[in-house]
């Protein structure tokens, strides 16, 4: 099955994401009882976001939300991705504080902050760094114009990453200039669903890559978007008609 959907605008995209997001809630919790969804950053997410936090029938006691990539800002940062998300859904619904695991940005430097969010994930899963890597319900990412994903950039180390979960990331070349905390890519690929939404002009051109990249080995994939195939899971792309004309 194809797994790229196009719709018109970054509002559809929201809406058929919401749909989504909602079934793969349902499914999680008849089969484990709980759903663990992966959070990003960005403009088209916070619009579905708001649209879910209007949702009603929702099971959001056996909701546990983490976050795929942070910036290593304080929470209460403009810049902060669990600001964002705070402010568009978590405060929104009715959550207890052990269902929000959010990047502690409080630790001295990124790469600490990297390893307790690892440790933290490990706990959550009852498992430890060797056993095989978790799988989470649910991995929402976008994509920037260079072909970033969560904070996985052109170039950069992390993006080598194979042995952690989460990973410190240098800033990439799109702002804000700040250093990052990142899901690395084995840690997305063991992901049960992973969901891209991703909108605009733009985008155009780093999408035909990744376009191409989905018929390559993810070894030799130009973009960090185009190196997410999961291993067992499901992947899709939710994108607009301006990213694909
Ligand atoms: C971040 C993000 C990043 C984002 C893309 C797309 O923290 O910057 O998680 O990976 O998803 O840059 O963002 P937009 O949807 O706002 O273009």
């Amino acid at each position: 099955m194809d797994p790229i959907k196009a719709f018109k605008d970054a509002d559809e995209i929201a809406a058929a994401a919401c749909n989504y997001v909602l079934q793969a809630a349902r499914e999680s919790i008849a089969e484990h009882g709980v759903f663990n969804i992966v959070l990003t950053g960005g403009s088209t997410p916070k619009k579905l976001y708001e649209l879910l936090a209007t949702q009603t029938g929702v099971e959001w006691s056996k909701w546990h939300f983490f976050m795929g990539d942070e910036r290593f800002v304080p929470v209460d940062d403009e810049r902060s991705n669990q600001k964002m998300a705070q402010d568009s859904i978590l405060s929104k619904v009715s959550l207890g504080p052990d269902q929000i695991q959010p990047v502690p940005v409080d630790q001295p430097a990124a790469d600490q902050a990297a390893s307790t969010y690892e440790q933290q994930i490990l706990e959550y899963f009852g498992i430890s760094l060797s056993d095989p890597l978790p799988a989470f319900d649910l991995i929402l990412l976008g994509m920037g114009s260079d072909g970033h994903t969560a904070s996985l950039f052109p170039g950069k180390l992390s993006l080598k990453e194979t042995q952690r979960l989460v990973t410190a990331s240098e800033p990439g070349v799109l702002p804000p200039p700040v250093e990052r905390i990142t899901f690395t890519l084995p840690l997305i690929n063991a992901g049960r669903r992973v969901l891209f939404m991703a909108a605009g002009a733009d985008k155009a051109q780093a999408f035909k890559h990744v376009c191409q990249d989905l018929t390559k080995i993810p070894q030799e994939a130009a973009t960090p978007a185009g190196m997410v195939r999961p291993a067992a899971g499901k992947l899709l792309w939710y994108v607009d008609q301006a990213i694909v004309s």
